[in-house]
């Protein structure tokens, strides 16, 4: 702090919840600065477990402002039902905010999203969260998206609304053939205006808001959705989502240079998980991936679809931090490979030849990988430590097996390590 991105390192879901969480107590604001409902930060703490999609892991700190960002997308029936779920459980929401600037997701961006996988063949398809995300953001590139500040002025955007929505309805019927939930317009304009209204009082210049806090010197902590390598500039393309996901997208989607961010912790989980198909060369085999996914609990906090399990990718750490710079990272879940006796640790991959290739994995690139299908991993043999270790709050207290399989994580990532999760808890956690 005082200003501290919080980014994922890998293919989404390593534990930034969590970690946001655990540092948003020390947060005067919280900036979710990227993605949209497509994520699912899960947070547990004294007040409960929660599994949140849009609105920032800082919410449970009645003092610290949070603010959902211009760089994120925002779906008005997600950001309804996790209002509805704080207030039930009593937690105020008078410290929320949302950007002007973020996009709406409109429904036909979901409808899109869903065709779209559709005319995918198998070996194509994405696996989206079918949250509308690609179409969102194409359109917010294509300048003809909705922005939530729009909703302020209901006459310009009905027009907008109705523009947009008579394009958007020609293309899914003539293009995709797609006919099953479009809806007549006066019926979907009054049912998304409804849905809006009580979302007006969150919307406000938090641009201008967030450079006051920085001008007083305020910690202000920048919460990150999915991973490096879900990048759509840097990630697995096209097996990636649609948006960028790294430190530069921290400044954007927050309104802060990038000079005032003094701080990049990137949450590396101590195993690798994948939820939609494209490149995995750790992917464990069958026993070992089936037994990550039970004890780690690997199942998506959005779709509930069970994430692929591998063993932890050294070359993937590093180039994630060659692309942002991280000053210190977070491992997480830890205290899941208490229960193998031995670790494998992921430290170059090679195809056919004994070449090794480095990262990017991208799909189709013919300077980098021909046939990410033949990539595999090579691995050393990391020694387990066998012992439950979620009890243990200080770094020297750890087995040395453990201490070992983190320096190879800290030395592959290029920083240390400030917090080691080893539970799910916020109190779960070693500060190093
Ligand atoms: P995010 O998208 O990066 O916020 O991560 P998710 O919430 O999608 O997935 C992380 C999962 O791991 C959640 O179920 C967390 O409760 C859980 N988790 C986080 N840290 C730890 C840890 O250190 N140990 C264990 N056992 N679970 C953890
Ligand atoms: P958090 O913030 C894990 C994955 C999807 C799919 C690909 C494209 O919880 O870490 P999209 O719906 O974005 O077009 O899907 O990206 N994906 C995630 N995987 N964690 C996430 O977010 C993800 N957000 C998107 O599963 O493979
Ligand atoms: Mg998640």
């Amino acid at each position: 702090m005082p200003v501290t991105a919080v980014i994922g390192a890998q293919w989404g879901d390593e534990g930034k919840g969590k970690i946001v969480d655990l540092l948003a107590q020390n947060a005067n604001m919280v900036i979710r600065f990227s993605g949209g409902n497509n994520a699912g930060h899960t947070v547990l703490n004294e007040l409960g477990e929660f599994k949140l999609h849009i609105i920032p892991a800082g919410i449970f700190n009645s003092g610290t402002r949070n603010i959902i960002g211009s760089g994120t997308v925002v779906h008005i029936p997600t950001l309804l039902e996790e209002l509805k779920e704080l207030s039930e459980k009593n937690i105020s929401v008078d410290n929320l905010m949302i950007s002007a600037k973020a996009h709406l997701v409109m429904p036909w961006h979901i409808w899109m999203d869903e065709a779209e996988e559709f005319r995918r063949t198998n070996a194509q398809k994405i696996g989206t969260t079918k949250r509308g995300m690609g179409p969102v953001f194409a359109d917010k590139h294509a300048r003809c998206g909705l922005r939530v500040g729009e909703l302020l002025n209901l006459d310009y955007f009905r027009k907008h609304f109705e523009e947009v929505y008579n394009d958007k309805i020609r293309l899914l019927k003539y293009v995709y053939g797609y006919k099953q939930k479009l809806t007549a317009f006066s019926k979907l304009f009054d049912e998304f205006i409804a849905q809006a209204k009580p979302i007006k009082r969150f919307i406000a210049d938090t641009e201008r808001i967030t450079w006051d806090y920085l001008d007083r010197d305020l910690n202000i902590l920048l919460e990150g959705a999915q991973g490096v390598l879900l990048d759509i500039q840097h990630g697995t393309y096209p097996f990636c989502t649609s948006s960028n996901v790294g430190v530069g997208a921290a400044a954007e989607g927050s309104g802060i240079p990038p000079s005032y961010i003094n701080e990049v912790i990137a949450v590396v989980k101590a195993y690798t998980t994948r939820i939609g198909p494209g490149a995995f060369p750790t992917r464990a085999e069958a026993e070992n991936d089936e037994k990550l996914r039970e004890l780690g609990r690997e199942y998506g906090a959005t779709t509930g679809r069970p994430r692929m399990c591998g063993w932890i990718d050294l070359p993937l750490l590093g180039y994630a931090n060659h692309l942002n710079g991280f000053t210190s990272i977070a491992v997480t879940k830890l205290d899941i490979l208490s229960n193998f006796d031995r670790i494998f640790v992921g430290t170059r991959y090679f195809e056919r030849s004994s070449e090794s290739h480095p990262y990017p994995l991208s799909h189709g690139d013919p300077f980098r990988v021909l046939n990410i299908d033949g990539i595999r991993a090579e691995y050393y043999e990391a020694p387990g430590w066998n012992i439950d270790i979620s009890d243990i709050r200080d770094r020297a207290d750890l087995p040395k097996e453990a201490e070992h399989y983190l320096r190879l994580i800290e030395i592959a990532a290029g920083a240390k390590a400030k917090f080691i999760s080893v539970g799910p808890g916020r109190e779960e956690t070693i500060v190093c």
